[in-house]
């Protein structure tokens, strides 16, 4: 089957083209960098001529407000079109567990206008929500500093391997759209301020967490059900402790 992973050299994208590519199938990674520009629209009837497939797991360069929103609209529609043009079977996108539940987050709004354009697109779709990837803590906690102080809320967050999402994709990718969404998550709910000590810990770095209920998470205040799972997510297997005792290992 021919592939096409829109942000294919990202770091969900590349591990979804590696998985893919082991599967056997033609894969193709399309970014900026390879000349496929879903802003502009350069290279995408090219890359999607004879695909029967496309992931999408791009993501904008800023996460300010007007940018994000103004990427993922247009990304959408330039790339949805496309695909129409094009015959696309199956489009798979990623998205974030969440998305309808804090309309106070500019990213997350700008990733339910991409699902909705998704929906209404007329063609055949699945919609996978992950919850946000242990790799992104080191983000989370810069964008929770203020002078020496990293305030964080308390709710609960269930973070996940990047790697188990990539895995949850390259599945998805092969098999028939579900003309749904479906869920995705870590194996283990817990605070996110002590999910951030656990991460400072590790690296050796003394800085201090504030629990604060009011602490904005990306400009929205959480509560236990803001970024976690509804029923029957899948679950990765990967722990916290484990990925950062590895991933220390292999620095
Ligand atoms: N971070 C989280 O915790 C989390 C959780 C759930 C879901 N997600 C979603 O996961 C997706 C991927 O995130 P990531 O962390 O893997 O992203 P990433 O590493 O920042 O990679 C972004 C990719 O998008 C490409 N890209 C940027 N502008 C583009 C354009 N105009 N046209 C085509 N491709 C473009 C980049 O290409 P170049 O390399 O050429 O610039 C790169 O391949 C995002 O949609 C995000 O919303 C993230």
């Amino acid at each position: 089957m021919k592939i096409v992973v829109i942000g294919g050299s990202g770091l969900i994208g590349s591990n979804v083209v590696k998985r893919l590519r082991q599967k056997g199938h033609e894969v193709v990674a399309a970014s900026p960098d390879s000349g496929v520009n879903t802003i502009t629209g350069e290279g995408l009837a090219e890359v999607l001529a004879g695909a029967q497939v496309v992931v999408d797991v791009a993501n904008s360069p800023s996460f300010e407000d007007k940018a994000v929103m103004a990427f993922f609209t247009t990304a959408g529609r330039n790339l949805l079109a496309a695909e129409a043009a094009a015959g696309v079977g199956h489009h798979l996108a990623l998205s974030i567990v969440g998305t309808d539940r804090n309309p106070e987050s500019g990213y997350l709004r700008a990733k339910l206008a991409q699902e909705t354009l998704i929906k209404e697109s007329g063609i055949p779709y699945t919609i996978l929500r992950s919850t946000q990837f242990f790799e992104f803590m080191n983000g989370i906690i810069k964008g929770a500093t203020e002078g020496d102080v990293i305030r964080l809320s308390p709710a609960l967050f269930q973070p996940i391997a990047a790697e188990e999402a990539a895995a949850a994709l390259a599945d998805l990718a092969i098999g028939p759209p579900l003309n749904a969404t479906v869920e995705i998550a870590g194996p283990e709910a817990r605070p996110l301020d002590k999910f951030a000590r656990t991460y400072l810990a590790a690296s050796g770095d003394k800085r201090q967490v504030a629990a604060d209920v009011h602490a904005r998470y990306f400009g929205t205040e959480l509560n236990d059900r803001s970024l976690t799972p509804g029923d029957h997510p899948r679950l990765g297997s990967i722990r916290f402790e484990d990925w950062l005792s590895r991933t220390a290992a292999q620095r």
